[in-house]
């Protein structure tokens, strides 16, 4: 696997920007939620820097749950229009404030499916923050609460965020040089 410095075309978001943005998102989450009714569900793999950092910013009390989702079909980098839940939730969300924690939200299908799944559990609220939006793609029509950050239409990778599965760990978020990027397999 090549070294990032290799494939990095640019840093679209710095650390300290990112983390001053979700510490932002986590004040205005604290005062949305003050009844110690909240659930943080994080979508595996891509929002779980995301989700620890957000959790760390809130300050009232608030649970975590995690579930795995995998699009049907469609290529590596674009999702379909449907998900199947690879992991399920291990709480019953039923009557809890839910908040869907996404790494970034492309074209909406997974999120838009994951809405559904989980509106038919009758939370008492469903709401969806995602850490970038990449709006221009957008297919689905998925509401977006809470926002991190507006991007372009570019292949970006760091922050949870992978690049055939790798450097997930990075922590800035960064725009992939396509051109110089050469897959394994
Ligand atoms: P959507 O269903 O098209 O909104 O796709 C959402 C999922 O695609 C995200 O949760 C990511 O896993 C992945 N994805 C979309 N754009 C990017 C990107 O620029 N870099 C890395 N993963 C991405
Ligand atoms: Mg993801």
């Amino acid at each position: 696997m090549q070294n990032y410095n290799d494939i990095l075309a640019e840093i679209l978001i710095d650390e300290e920007t990112l983390q001053a943005r979700i510490k932002e998102l986590g004040a205005e989450i604290s005062v949305d939620y003050p009844e110690n009714s909240l659930l943080l569900i994080c979508i595996l793999r891509g929002g779980v820097p995301f989700l620890v950092d957000l959790s760390r910013y809130i300050t009232s009390l608030h649970m975590v749950d995690f579930m795995a989702v995998s699009s049907y079909g469609m290529g590596k980098r674009e999702s379909g229009g449907t998900v199947r839940v690879a992991m399920d939730l291990q709480m019953d969300i039923h009557h809890k404030d839910v908040l869907l924690v996404e790494d970034i939200v492309d074209s909406g299908h997974t999120i838009a499916s994951v809405l559904e799944i989980l509106q038919l559990r009758q939370p008492r609220s469903l709401k969806v923050c995602a850490l970038l939006d990449k709006s221009e793609r957008r297919e689905a029509v998925v509401p977006i609460h809470y926002r991190g950050f507006d991007i372009p239409n570019k292949f970006v990778f760091g922050y949870g965020l992978d690049l055939d599965e790798y450097y997930r760990n990075l922590p800035f978020i960064g725009v992939v040089d396509l051109e110089k990027y050469k897959p394994t397999s």
